[in-house]
């Protein structure tokens, strides 16, 4: 019998940590031919996943440029994937993963070349097209186009069905936690040196993560500042932000958080380190949707650094809350969380909204399921 051929696309940090581990099932799997399409939006994150999961491009179309536009890359992922489907690999399905441009550009390519899409992480929603930006609106056009849906919750494929998508939706979970299968080991040693000398007895460790196009500028003014004041305030706490290499993310968080005492700004961790020390913190500060998914899984309590979230079981289940980019709003909840005991230990259970840790398998089934019809 013919294999199914599977091209997985992806291009960005969090597409990548999802969809690597699936990537190495999909492989496993006698009955396909999986390849993956690299788009290259972003260059050094994305590599350095890559290798930490040992997971090779096929193709790599190198697309990321200091300061991108959308409108650039958008172009460059129409381009560079229908050229691959048209010149290199014509899969029965191809896979792409969320939100980002790389995922709806992708997908539009392979609509306009008449090749299935199966999206995985679909069907979260806010209901807002300007937030995340330009999030929200490329999931909802992903849906339109796609053939499967890969939901990681129940709730996600209600917003499916409240969008009349019904037909090839499959409830999995979150890819994501598939990844800590590989990540996280108790006896592990960090590989970065900063993170080596860091103190975990001595003081409370808050990991702060912050780069959301729609808060680029103010918003992440706001923050800086909640985290200086935090920081200046409290002597047995110290912060952790691996920073985003974008430059306009940088340019901000420099002049505020440069030279503070107890706050750690450094490069981006590799994935191994990066949820190793998400383990081992006590808080996370973050506008990542990623770290929404994995720090209740570790049972770590997380601010959110948005006004909304596409992913409000965590919220529900009490161990993420919202604050928005206020700095008033993060310095009270950062403050009450290191003070008030019996609210952080609500927090800190662990909860996992969003998976066994056994989605890719759950993924390779339907598609065994779809050969043997
Ligand atoms: C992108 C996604 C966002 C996702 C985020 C994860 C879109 C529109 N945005 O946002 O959904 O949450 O990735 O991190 O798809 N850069 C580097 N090296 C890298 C990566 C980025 O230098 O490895 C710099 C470049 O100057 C680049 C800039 O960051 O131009 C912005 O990258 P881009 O992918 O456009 O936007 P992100 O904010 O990373
Ligand atoms: N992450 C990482 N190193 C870092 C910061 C984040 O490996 O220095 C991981 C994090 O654990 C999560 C993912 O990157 O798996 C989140 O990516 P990001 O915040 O870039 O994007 P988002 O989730 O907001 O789309």
């Amino acid at each position: 019998m013919e294999r199914l051929k599977l091209l997985m696309i992806f291009g960005t940090r969090p597409e990548a940590i999802k969809m690597c581990p699936l990537a190495l099932e999909l492989k496993r799997h006698g009955a396909f031919e999986t390849r993956v399409l690299l788009t290259g939006q972003h260059r050094e994150l994305a590599d350095s996943v890559m290798s930490a999961f040992g997971v090779s491009a096929d193709y790599d179309l190198a697309l990321m440029r200091p300061g991108q536009t959308l409108t650039s890359l958008t172009t460059g992922i129409l381009d560079g994937v229908g050229n691959v489907l048209e010149n290199e690999f014509r899969p029965d399905y191809a896979l792409v993963h969320g939100d980002t441009t790389t995922a709806f550009a992708s997908a539009l390519s392979c609509f306009y070349h008449q090749v299935k899409t199966a999206h995985v992480e679909a069907g979260l929603r806010t209901r807002d097209i300007w937030a995340p930006f330009p999030e929200e609106a490329n999931r909802a056009m992903i849906s339109r186009i796609a053939s499967l849906h890969f939901a990681p919750t129940k709730g996600n494929e209600r917003n499916l069905r409240d969008d009349h998508i019904t037909e090839g939706v499959y409830v999995t979970g979150n890819t994501g936690l598939d990844a800590f299968r590989y990540t996280i080991k108790e006896d592990y040693v960090f590989a970065d040196p900063a993170l080596r000398e860091l103190d975990f007895k001595k003081y409370r460790t808050i990991v702060l993560t912050a780069h959301r196009r729609e808060n680029i500028g103010a918003g992440i003014e706001g923050i800086c500042r909640a985290v200086k004041r935090a920081a200046e305030m409290r002597p047995d706490i110290q912060f952790v932000y691996p920073m985003h290499p974008n430059p306009a993310v940088r340019s901000t968080v420099l002049p505020i958080l440069g030279g503070i005492d107890r706050v750690r700004l450094i490069e981006p961790l590799d994935v191994f380190d990066m949820h190793n020390l998400m383990a081992r913190s006590y808080l996370c500060l973050t506008d990542s949707g990623g770290l929404q998914e994995e720090a209740p899984a570790l049972g770590l309590p997380v601010i959110v650094l948005r006004g909304e979230t596409e992913r409000p079981e965590a919220v529900e289940a009490g161990t993420v809350v919202l604050a928005g980019t206020d700095e008033e709003k993060i310095l009270a909840e950062t403050l009450s969380l290191l003070d008030d005991e019996a609210r952080y230990r609500r927090m800190r259970r662990a909860v996992n909204p969003y998976g066994d840790g056994h989605a890719s398998e759950r993924i390779a089934g339907v598609f065994e399921t779809i050969m043997n019809r």
